[in-house]
């Protein structure tokens, strides 16, 4: 069996064409959504995806302001402009990129985010509705983007058994949610650093979603004929035949691609997905402030 490929590049050109005309109505109501997203230090990696975002909103036609604070910074400051952003009424969406420097209190930080701004999904406002079923408020990007890959390809996940493999509060634990609530109603196993038998489990599965940040860890001998599988990982590995010595891979090895029934692809899959929900997430608070 070669994987079909789960195209997170094409699913996300489908949700930008369906946000096309939800910005176009937020236009003649006089909005415009508006996403700031705020990063701390230098780390090349998190530019990368920042910038992407900001790409994105260019793209759609969403207002962006990037705010950029050097590793030094004291939390304080991150505070202060969390808390200018909440009191900006023409602003509909704060992000601040994670991993923050190692002497700030990420989960501090974000308590401080207006539940309503909180494009990301991250606030224990938003975790706990989904904790609670409640699937209609702030949804985490990357495990939303996720299940509307699948959904996109067709999949009922219906009575399935899944396997998540990591327990993140970014991905991890909110994708296990996400496939064992009602609607999805799939069969969720969570599999992390201290499972035994990691590999056992995730051979029954019928959906594997990796997001344990460890390249290439997912072998073919871990993964069921024609299984579903879902790669989160993006890592830099160094490859010399490269020309800037490095090249990016998923937690999936390639030859799982002869086993499974799809697989999507690093980078390509779930990347597009994550920063087509984050402008969703962001249109979607837009429009909440327009109806209020
Ligand atoms: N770092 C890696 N993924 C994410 C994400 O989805 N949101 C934020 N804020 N930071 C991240």
């Amino acid at each position: 069996m070669v994987a079909q490929r789960l195209d997170g590049k094409a699913c996300a050109a489908s949700v930008e064409k369906e946000l096309h005309e939800r910005i176009a109505a937020c236009a003649s109501a006089g909005i415009q959504p508006h996403l700031a997203v705020v990063i701390v230090g230098d780390d090349p990696a998190s530019h990368v995806y920042v910038n992407s975002k900001v790409k994105a909103c260019q793209r759609l036609g969403i207002k962006s302001t990037h705010i950029e604070l050097p590793s030094a910074a004291s939390e304080d400051e991150v505070r202060a402009v969390i808390h200018r952003l909440n009191d900006d009424a023409e602003l509909h969406g704060i992000l601040v990129q994670s991993p923050l420097p190692p002497h700030m209190d990420e989960e501090a930080l974000t308590d401080l985010i207006n539940p309503r701004k909180d494009v990301d999904g991250f606030h224990p406002e938003n975790l706990g509705r989904l904790v609670q079923g409640r699937l209609d408020g702030m949804l985490p990007c990357t495990p939303s983007g996720v299940m509307r890959m699948l959904q996109w390809a067709g999949m009922d996940l219906t009575g399935k058994r899944a396997v998540v493999l990591g327990r993140s509060r970014i991905v991890g634990n909110p994708q296990a949610l996400l496939l064992g609530a009602k609607g999805a109603d799939a069969t969720v196993t969570v599999v992390h650093s201290r499972t035994e038998n990691a590999q056992a489990i995730c051979a029954q599965a019928d959906v594997v979603v990796a997001a344990i940040g460890r390249p290439e860890m997912v072998r073919s001998d871990w993964i069921k004929d024609g299984a579903v599988v879902v790669d989160v990982g993006i890592n830099r590995v160094d490859d010399a035949t490269r020309e800037r010595g490095w090249r990016l891979a998923g937690d999936v090895h390639p030859e799982v691609a002869k086993k499974a029934s799809w697989l999507s692809p690093v980078p390509g899959g779930v990347g597009p997905m994550t920063i087509a929900m984050l402008m969703e997430n962001t249109v979607r608070a837009a429009e909440t402030f327009q109806s209020e």
